[in-house]
């Protein structure tokens, strides 16, 4: 058996560290690339030779024509999402010769979106500030035993006559009606599913199987960040599925000791959509200015994303759970012309000094950051760079300390733009 290389990309903050960027370029050489969990709540912009794209659904190797692409049995698959990013993609020349779905993944269906937002409203202010793209619903009916596998769209009369049972007991436990709570509104649709889908549905584990005999190299493509963990992250405010490197194995149908490395993505600075603690916040006109230059404004979702310094306490509590072998820190051009800049080294709690991440929502929001000031650096000294060693010195210091906060790992990637052709490689 040839050693295959499994490569797991995994966002190490609360999301949007621009996985996709990293994902994109690691595509170019994968025989296979895995989106093994999350769903249309997640969303990259991959930017590349084909143009500008923002992916939900579909994973990123995608536009390598020699790559196999699959859709695990861990996802929340929507189908009405894969249809229409299947369509525009097509549309602007990709071949979907080489996409697969896992039978096994999970469909989310309008009433799963229509729940996420009815208990959103029920929370009041406990809300979680979903995406309201049906996720947390669809994990929910997965676990209950009640959930509808995507090899169900091989027999969509099965399908309509269990969503008619389903959505009865749905109606029945809400105590409200809608539409999209009646089998008879999915009726033309999910014939529509069954056949632009039916093609792409296959047994996935056999194809892994043969690919890690080949040596293969693979690429587990995270969706979502750590801290969004179901069981790791900043609960309740969380996602619905395992975001962290465990997660991603078990939704790729895929042996633990397959993996050969994992690389944590960290955006040089920290953001968080959605409520919950986030000790590192800024509410100021840097807060802003960050926002602005760097587009922190959601994939999915357009929101505006809550801006702070890089916290080098969570990321110490990343690489706890997933053993990052490798980091890419992205978007340091957004931190440019900014003048000094602050990592977070360390917490201060009521009982003072305090080392380590909490996840429980009263303890963060008590925590206070101690931080460590850097000299910044301006985007004429990123101009035309493309090795590490060109990078100013300011730079190569932040960089140093942020690596410094995860012992072992070692700084594989730094992103100083948006194309491909900027991302420094070490
Ligand atoms: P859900 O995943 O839609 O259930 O939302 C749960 C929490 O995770 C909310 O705070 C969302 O804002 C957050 N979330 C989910 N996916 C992402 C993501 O890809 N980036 C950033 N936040 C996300």
């Amino acid at each position: 058996m040839k050693h295959s290389e499994v490569i797991a990309v995994i966002g190490g903050q609360w999301g949007d560290e621009g996985k996709g960027k990293i994902v994109d370029y690691l595509a170019t050489t994968a025989d296979v690339v895995i989106r093994s969990q999350g769903g249309d709540n997640a969303g990259h912009t991959v930017i590349n030779d084909h143009g500008k794209f923002g992916l939900h659904l579909v994973p990123a190797g995608i536009f390598n024509p020699r790559t196999l692409n699959i859709i695990g049995a861990g996802v929340a698959l929507n189908p009405k999402t894969l249809m229409k990013e299947i369509a525009e993609l097509t549309q602007r020349g990709v071949s979907f010769d080489n996409l697969v779905i896992s039978p096994k993944s999970h469909l989310a269906f309008e009433y799963h979106r229509f729940i996420d937002s009815h208990q959103e409203a029920a929370r009041g202010a406990k809300r979680i500030d979903t995406t309201k793209r049906g996720i947390g619903p669809t994990y929910m009916d997965k676990a209950e035993r009640i959930g509808l596998h995507a090899r169900m769209l091989l027999y969509p009369d099965r399908l309509l006559a269990e969503l008619d049972d389903i959505l009865a007991s749905k109606r029945a436990k809400l105590g409200v009606d809608n539409e999209v709570l009646h089998a008879d509104y999915y009726a033309e649709f999910v014939h529509e599913a069954a056949a632009t889908l039916r093609p792409f549905i296959r047994d996935t584990e056999v194809l892994v199987e043969e690919h890690l005999h080949k040596g293969s190299r693979f690429v587990l493509e995270g969706a979502h960040g750590t801290l969004l963990d179901l069981d790791h992250g900043t609960y309740p405010m969380v996602t619905a599925s395992n975001s962290t490197a465990g997660g991603l194995l078990v939704g790729a149908g895929m042996p633990p000791l397959a993996l050969t490395k994992v690389i944590g993505i960290f955006k040089a600075y920290q953001t968080r959509v959605g409520a919950g603690g986030m000790p590192t916040e800024l509410h100021d006109d840097l807060a802003t200015t960050i926002r602005e230059r760097g587009q922190e404004f959601g994939t999915t979702t357009g929101r505006p994303r809550r801006i702070g310094y890089f916290d080098g306490v969570a990321a110490r509590y990343a690489h706890r759970l997933n053993g990052f072998t490798d980091i890419a820190l992205t978007k340091v051009d957004t931190l440019a012309d900014l003048g000094e800049l602050k990592i977070a080294t360390g917490y201060e709690d009521a009982a003072g000094a305090a080392s380590q991440f909490q996840t429980e929502a009263d303890l963060l929001a008590n925590c206070h950051a101690r931080y460590q000031t850097f000299p910044g650096w301006t985007t004429a000294d990123l101009a035309g760079v493309t090795s590490y060693d060109a990078l100013p010195e300011s730079l190569k210091a932040y960089c140093a300390a942020i690596t410094a906060t995860m012992p072992g790992a070692r700084l594989s990637f730094v992103g100083v733009g948006r194309s491909r052709e900027q991302l420094i490689r070490l």
